[in-house]
């Protein structure tokens, strides 16, 4: 039998919904609406792509969003400069620094730079240290929507072999920390994992974040395994493809999410969250 399919636009629409709730319940009680700046430096088509989705995505919840797009020259200086005049801004509550940034310009510094307060990507190293400590304050949205997909569909994660394949700072190891607080057993796989195919067949969940398109095959799947594909990539005929051969692997998994249709609506909603999240901390 085939894998139920995890339907990421299906939870998304639940929880926009809430979103939308509590954001009215705000303003009608406070006169307040979250709002969110969202900072693209450069052309990148598909980071112009996530910009425009993130600013109808806002429209449709009742959040208020503003978008700086500076040229692929702009300097760190100039860019620092919009951080901090974002940082006092009283109407924006998340700040949204696309990447990637140009290679003239230091991630670190700029990502240490938006305030922790309104860090609704959960990139600031003060962030990270909480969600490490087990005491989250803004949780990574694309890991943050892929716990919340397992928990809408009742996946139970605890004692559960989870493999996380990928290791980058906004997706492998937050997600690999999550599942470790939801109990699971965790092993993070990358580029130089030795018998990765062994260490896949073994995992009850699998979390796919190395952006190799069709990498994860049916024979590295465990006959009804959980796989969570995070993947994004395009191909020569211009399809969008998971990192997970999808055709194949959802015949023999338990549940498997699509590509496009599954984390991808996810990662938005959570960011709608963590901004109204910012908003309520600040009037609480
Ligand atoms: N680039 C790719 N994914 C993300 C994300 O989740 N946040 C930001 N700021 N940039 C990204």
């Amino acid at each position: 039998m085939d894998a139920k399919i995890i339907d990421g636009k299906l939870v998304s629409a639940s929880i926009r919904e809430k979103i939308k709730e509590k954001t009215k319940a705000i303003k009608d009680k406070h006169s307040r609406v979250p709002g969110l700046a969202a900072v693209l430096v450069g052309e990148d088509p598909a980071s112009q792509i996530y910009v425009r989705n993130k600013r109808k995505s806002c429209e449709d919840v009742g959040i208020y969003s503003e978008e700086h797009k500076l040229p692929a020259s702009t300097t760190q200086d100039e860019l620092l400069e919009l951080i901090n005049k974002l940082n006092n801004d009283k109407k924006i509550n998340g700040i949204l620094v696309q990447l990637p940034l140009p290679k003239h310009i230091d991630d670190s510094l700029i990502l240490n730079s938006v305030s922790s307060e309104k860090d609704v990507d959960g990139f600031h190293p003060i962030n990270a240290g909480y969600l490490f400590e087990g005491k989250p304050q803004f949780i990574p949205c694309t890991p943050h929507g892929i716990i919340k997909m397992l928990e809408f569909y009742d996946i139970d994660i605890e004692g559960k072999n989870a493999v996380v394949l990928g290791r980058s700072n906004i997706v492998g190891k937050p997600a690999a920390i999550l599942l470790l607080q939801k109990n699971a057993t965790v092993t993070i796989c990358h580029s130089r994992t030795k018998n990765l195919e062994d260490v896949l067949k073994e995992a009850d969940i699998i979390v796919a974040a190395i952006g190799r398109a069709h990498f994860v095959k049916k024979e590295m799947v465990k006959e009804g395994a959980i796989v969570i594909d995070v993947g994004i990539n395009r191909l020569d005929t211009g399809k969008l493809a998971g990192d997970v051969d999808f055709e194949a692997v959802k015949k023999i998994s338990g549940f498997i999410t699509p590509v496009p249709g599954g984390v991808g609506p996810m990662t938005i909603t959570m960011l709608l969250w963590n901004t109204l999240t910012s908003l309520e901390k600040s009037i609480s």
